[in-house]
């Protein structure tokens, strides 16, 4: 049987004898006859509190027993007196199991998220970012359970990669080859030049024009050197791909997908959330429920520009159609015009990847883009060019080698039929429900431009 955790404990039906609870030492206060121990142990928001009474023979151990210190208790759980929480523990025996002295860097007094970055290894122990991490993990899981509910596939795209996918040329080399020796290619592990996956959809492409729907959700990777508070070099995506979809359908579900990730996060972290909603952001529950309160507005690209520019904004960057939208347009679009999350759609073509379908107009792509308040863009996608010709040209227009992508023309080459997906920052997706403003405390350990500790 799985060993109590403070979590089973706090939650339990009635009172119990002989039971154990262990964990690390939040706070100790004395008084005459008795101590007060918080201890947590990261299972759930609360911690327990455990009376020690001064007579007990294992009390000596008290004055060792500081914040951070791991402890193991055996004793009773009793109903609280105090305010606030049902049980407590009455103490029979106290173990000390790990010192920590006054060096421990989580003392009482609060830290700056700062701080706590160059202690990346003991700030899951904080409350804020204990409770980052669980729900980091419960939104893995509801991300799962909202595929696999709808019969979706889970796919394991590979990591390393010879192909670049978004085409931008923000890939970090994978090779065995030593640095300044002269070396070809072919020389190389894997006999030609490879690299860490920048997103898994184009293998993703291969498993859906054969399972129909499925997701990868897996780590990704960007060389690009954009130092910001939404960037990582190594990040985790989710990417659904979805056969017989046109990009309608594909808007649809991305936002179905995100409105069920806000549910679940009311559903099962609800002291998490209390918690971020008093101490990290004050409007972030009233934001969440707007999220699910009504569907999310569509607007055009072109619709887009036309807003920006009758806006009289001065925004640092200038509206012009055929440019990307920057984050201060995406941002005005769902703060100020919007007031909630949006899906942006029909983008320029010609500053869009090469597997986006090209709309008949001749000028956009299938392309959407969903922006949320507070973040700007979450989630990018498209219905993909399901034509040979389209997509050979596109592809030699962007400077592809053919030969390399040959595989991905074979899936339109043989039985080619309309498709469509998407992709899910989960990252962005976390700061969004958690108001957490910053990407690097989102993931345990960040990798950007200059940072790779741990
Ligand atoms: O818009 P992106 O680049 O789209 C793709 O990679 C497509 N292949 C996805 C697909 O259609 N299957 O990235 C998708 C999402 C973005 O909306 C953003 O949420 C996140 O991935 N993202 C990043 N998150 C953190 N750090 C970065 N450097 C990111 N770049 C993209
Ligand atoms: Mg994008």
């Amino acid at each position: 049987m799985a060993l109590d955790t403070i979590q089973t404990l706090l939650h339990s039906e009635s009172a119990r004898n002989g039971i154990t609870a262990r964990g690390w030492v939040r706070t100790k206060r004395d008084s005459k006859s008795c101590s007060f121990l918080e201890i947590s142990d990261g299972s759930c928001f609360k911690g327990l509190q455990v009376v020690v009474d001064a007579a007990l023979p294992t009390a000596e151990l008290l004055p060792r027993i500081l914040t951070g210190a791991s402890v193991e208790v055996v004793g009773d759980l009793v109903a609280s007196p105090a305010a606030g929480q049902k049980w407590e523990m009455q103490a029979a025996e106290l173990c000390l199991l790990g010192e920590a002295d006054a060096t421990y860097p989580l003392q009482k007094k609060g830290h700056t998220p700062e701080f706590l970055r160059t202690i990346a290894h003991l700030r899951p122990r904080t409350n804020l970012f204990g409770s980052v991490f669980r729900v980091r993990s419960k939104m893995a899981y509801a991300v799962h359970r909202f595929f696999q509910e709808r019969g979706f596939f889970y796919v394991h795209t590979p990591i390393i990669t010879s192909s670049d996918c978004e085409g931008a040329g923000e890939m970090f080399q994978v090779t065995t080859l030593k640095p300044n020796t002269p070396t070809k290619p072919e020389q190389d592990f894997f006999g030609r030049p490879t690299y860490l996956t920048v997103s898994g959809q184009l293998q993703g492409e291969a498993f859906a024009c054969a399972l129909g729907n499925i997701y990868t959700f897996g780590p990704t990777f960007r060389a690009e050197n954009s130092n910001t508070t939404r960037h990582a070099a190594e990040f985790w995506m989710i990417e659904p791909e979805m056969a017989f979809y046109d990009l309608t359908a594909d808007m649809t579900l991305a936002e179905e997908h995100v409105r069920y990730l806000v549910q679940a996060m009311f559903d099962e972290c609800p002291d998490e959330l209390e918690f971020f909603n008093k101490f990290i952001d004050k409007g972030l529950i009233d934001r969440l429920k707007q999220t699910l309160a009504k569907p999310f507005e569509r607007i055009s690209y072109t619709d887009a520009v036309d807003i920006l520019l009758k806006s009289g904004r001065n925004f640092e960057h200038p509206v012009v159609w055929g440019d990307s939208l920057q984050t201060e347009h995406e941002r005005y679009l769902a703060e100020e015009h919007v007031k909630g999350p949006v899906t942006i759609f029909n983008y320029p073509k010609d500053i869009k990847p090469f597997y986006m379908r090209q709309n008949d107009d001749g000028k956009t792509a299938a392309a959407m883009d969903l922006l949320v308040p507070g973040i700007g863009e979450i989630v990018g996608g498209s219905q993909r060019e399901e034509r040979l010709d389209v997509l050979e040209a596109l592809m030699s227009k962007q400077g592809l080698d053919p030969e390399n992508y040959s595989w991905y023309a074979d899936l339109r080459r043989y039985g080619s039929v309309p498709h469509a997906g998407y992709g899910l920052g989960f990252e962005r997706l976390l700061m969004f429900v958690t108001g957490v403003p910053n990407i690097r405390d989102v993931i345990p350990f960040a990798r950007t431009p200059g940072h790779a500790a741990y």
